[in-house]
């Protein structure tokens, strides 16, 4: 199969460098407004470089687009990629409005080929530990979910919550501040409904559709090295703590009084960067017609309902209630 990238900054880099470790795919274009980002990226993988992706899905027709731009050309790239007949694995937020969201969505399905949103906080070793914790009962049942998230990784939260504990139905919130304190590069055309990267101070209540209720804290002050996010359960047999998920060790630590005697041991440290390697693979797999867990176009746009619903509830004082699943 053969693999182009849009963006080669950051998160592009990540991306290639977790198809690079998959047998049977090669990298063939690489794409980026700056040239030389592209080529730099591209001369790892004996690719091809480009600074248009039009260009580029044109010539090397791949069977997969990674789309590794800011939130304001995710749409633009993700259709043009579908519509040339290749699978999608889009980062995060999938689009900078719930409209072009809804066209990418619309898209793939029209073209039957996968558009995947790039939420590789669920491949983080220990959240999945806690996830098969929870299915197998060793915990016991919910009874609260406490969530504090620096505010860059608000929107992986988000979808962290509905991975782990279940659909979202309506929200509460309470924020002071604006985006005005938040340096980040890519808001140009993020519309001004959906919250995303929370300010200095947004906390929430979340109503689950099993009845169970979450509080959400998030703020830009966090130090990102110390903490990126930290989840706290309060379940019938006791307390579960994720602590200070953070780049050298995004596992965290773990703090319970729970007896988990004849449960799985908790997972080895990993640095946060693994992870994007761990979702690439995974949505290469399910491109292969194998199981694995990835976060689809749908699982996209509802965490951007969920931060438009967010941000209203902030804004009126009010309880928002989602609109169902599409
Ligand atoms: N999943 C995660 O944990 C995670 C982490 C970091 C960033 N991200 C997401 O990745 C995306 C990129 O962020 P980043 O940190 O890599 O930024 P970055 O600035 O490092 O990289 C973005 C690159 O895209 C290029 N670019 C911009 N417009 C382009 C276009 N039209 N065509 C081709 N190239 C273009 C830029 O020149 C730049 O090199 C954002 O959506 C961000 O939210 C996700």
């Amino acid at each position: 199969m053969r693999v182009a990238i849009v963006g080669c900054g950051g998160a592009g880099s990540e991306h290639a460098f977790g198809y690079g470790q998959v047998e049977g795919l090669r990298i063939v274009g690489c794409c980026d407004v700056v040239l030389e980002k592209a080529q730099q990226l591209a001369s790892k993988f004996g690719a091809e470089a480009f600074t248009d992706f039009k260009e580029m899905i044109e010539q090397v027709r791949p069977d997969i687009v990674s789309v590794c731009t800011f939130e304001k050309d995710h749409a633009v790239v993700a259709i043009t990629a579908l519509n040339a007949g290749a699978h999608v694995l889009c980062e995060k937020m999938l689009a900078a409005s719930l409209d072009e969201a809804k066209t990418m969505v619309r898209v793939a399905r029209e073209k039957n080929k996968l558009l995947a949103t790039q939420f590789n906080y669920r491949h983080i070793p220990s959240v999945r530990w806690l996830k098969g914790l929870l299915s197998s009962g060793a915990l016991g049942e919910l009874l609260l979910v406490n969530l504090m998230v620096h505010s860059y990784c608000h929107h992986h939260g988000v979808d962290l919550l509905r991975f782990l504990f279940g659909e979202v139905i309506s929200v509460q919130a309470a924020m002071r501040g604006g985006r005005n304190e938040v340096p980040y590069r890519g808001w140009e055309g993020i519309s001004e409904d959906l919250l995303y990267i929370p300010p200095n101070s947004f906390c929430a209540i979340v109503h689950f559709e099993s009845g169970l209720l979450g509080v959400t804290t998030s703020s830009f002050r966090h130090r990102l090295e110390d903490l990126m996010l930290e989840l706290h359960l309060v379940t019938t047999k006791g307390r579960l703590s994720l602590r200070r998920m953070r780049y050298e060790n995004i596992c965290g630590d773990l703090d319970t009084n729970i007896d988990l005697l004849g449960a799985p041991s908790f997972p080895e440290p990993l640095p946060f960067k693994a992870t994007f390697a761990l979702s690439v693979q995974s949505f290469v797999a399910v491109v292969r017609g194998e199981p694995a867990e990835i976060a689809t176009g749908e699982d996209g746009m509802r965490a951007m309902q969920i931060e438009h619903a967010l941000l209203m509830a902030a804004r009126t004082n009010q309880l928002i209630t989602l609109p169902p699943m599409a």
